[in-house]
């Protein structure tokens, strides 16, 4: 009994080091100019040589480059001799893509005034892995595109005017991102034969669920990471592949979680499901109880309980719920006599933000002796 004392005096002394509340990390906000004051306008040259634009237009005039060493370097880009299969045409006013040289590989046309995607000039450009068309104003990707460039890789096409993922998307990708553009629908083939995709971000567009079909990301076999978030869902995506690591949903509002939703997921490690409308109701004790899971972020719900989950999750984010206790008993994944008694047993958890509930300091001694890994929670 005397050990057991100490042992206790000790862990009141962690609890007076280890809980002291830590700062809150800031939220990271990415500043973004807004695109109509993105980049200065710049004066050409004076002279006769440049022809007004045709038609009445907002848009700035393309900016050229120097003239270039490769005859076949169009005007609008630049070709450098130390990366002779790189392309570099962002940044430049462009409205109409110029025809794309045999040797490119990787093409550069973001920040641009590109309006849409024609097959013409990528008549020869059938080596293109790696295509940037971030912040156009792109609202069609014509599908013959795809049928000249076979061996296409990474597809960024975030900050745009799509309101459909593009048809005809080569088999060979990997990376496909369309964050930030106005789609609220997936042809039910759209992601048919990319096995190899291991990437697809979808994030702030204006996915339902009936936008989604039951098998939009059936054939996705490799998919890593898929994120979702800032959409219109009320349920969880179907029919999501199984060897995911990471799923972002957040800002959505989804209320329910089914029981047996990541019942078969082998590798999910990161779960993120801030800002949704979820409640105890429509969350199953259990659901989160996963073994390989890292990373649970549910800030921004209702929640009134803590949910169960595995001895393995180092992160828990849970701030801004309706928590109005916890109990250390409860949510540690062993008996505390277990975890007390056995090394191996103490949870990984290392971080857990509770701030924005209904909870005050102190933190109960149970969970103090639970989490022994425990380095920071926010309260
Ligand atoms: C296409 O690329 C090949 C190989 O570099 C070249 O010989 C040919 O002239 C190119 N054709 C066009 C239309 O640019
Ligand atoms: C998918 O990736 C594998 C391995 O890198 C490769 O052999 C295969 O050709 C790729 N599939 C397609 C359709 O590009
Ligand atoms: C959580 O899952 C583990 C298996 O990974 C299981 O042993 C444990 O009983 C589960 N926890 C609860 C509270 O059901
Ligand atoms: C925590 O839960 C356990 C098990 O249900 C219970 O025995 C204990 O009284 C609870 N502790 C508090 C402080 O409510």
């Amino acid at each position: 009994m005397k050990a057991g004392v100490g042992l206790l005096s000790a862990l009141t002394l962690f609890l007076l080091l280890g809980a002291v509340l830590t700062q809150r990390p800031r939220a990271k906000k990415p500043t973004r100019r807004p695109a109509t004051t993105r980049k200065p306008f710049v004066p050409r040259p004076p002279g006769p040589a440049q022809p007004e634009p045709q038609e009445p237009t907002d848009f700035p005039p393309p900016i050229l480059g120097p003239p270039s060493m490769y005859p076949d370097c169009p005007r609008e880009c630049l070709c450098s001799p130390s990366y002779p299969n790189s392309l570099n045409c962002e940044n430049r006013n462009i409205r109409v893509i110029p025809v794309i040289p045999f040797r490119t590989h990787y093409l550069y046309l973001q920040n641009n005034y590109i309006s849409e995607l024609t097959a013409e000039p990528f008549q020869n450009a059938t080596e293109v892995r790696w295509i940037n068309l971030a912040n156009n104003r792109i609202h069609q990707i014509h599908k013959q595109v795809f049928e000249k460039i076979p061996a296409l890789l990474y597809l960024y096409a975030q900050r745009n005017q799509l309101k459909e993922v593009p048809s005809g998307l080569p088999a060979s990708l990997e990376q496909l991102r369309l964050g930030r553009n106005r789609i609220s629908k997936i042809p039910s083939n759209a992601f048919s034969k990319m096995g190899n995709l291991t990437l697809l971000d979808l994030y702030h567009n204006q996915l339902s669920d009936n936008g989604l079909g039951q098998n939009s990301f059936k054939d996705l076999k490799s998919l890593m990471q898929l994120n979702l978030a800032h959409n219109a869902l009320k349920k969880m995506p179907a029919g999501v592949p199984n060897g995911l690591i990471q799923l972002f949903l957040d800002k959505n509002s989804i209320d329910d979680i089914p029981k047996d939703y990541f019942k078969d997921f082998n590798h999910l490690a990161f779960v993120r499901l801030n800002r949704n409308q979820l409640s105890d109701k429509g969350l199953p004790k259990n659901v989160f109880n996963i073994s390989t899971l890292l990373d649970l972020q549910l800030s921004h719900n209702q929640l009134a309980s803590v949910p169960h989950f595995n001895s393995h999750l180092e992160h828990l984010h849970l701030d801004h719920n309706s928590i109005e206790s916890i109990n250390g008993t409860l949510i540690c994944p062993y008996s505390i006599d277990a975890v007390m008694n056995d090394h191996n047993l103490v949870p990984s958890l290392r971080y857990l933000r509770l701030d924005g509930n209904h909870l005050s300091p102190p933190i109960p001694v149970d969970v103090i002796m639970c989490f022994r890994q425990l380095h920071s929670i926010v309260i």
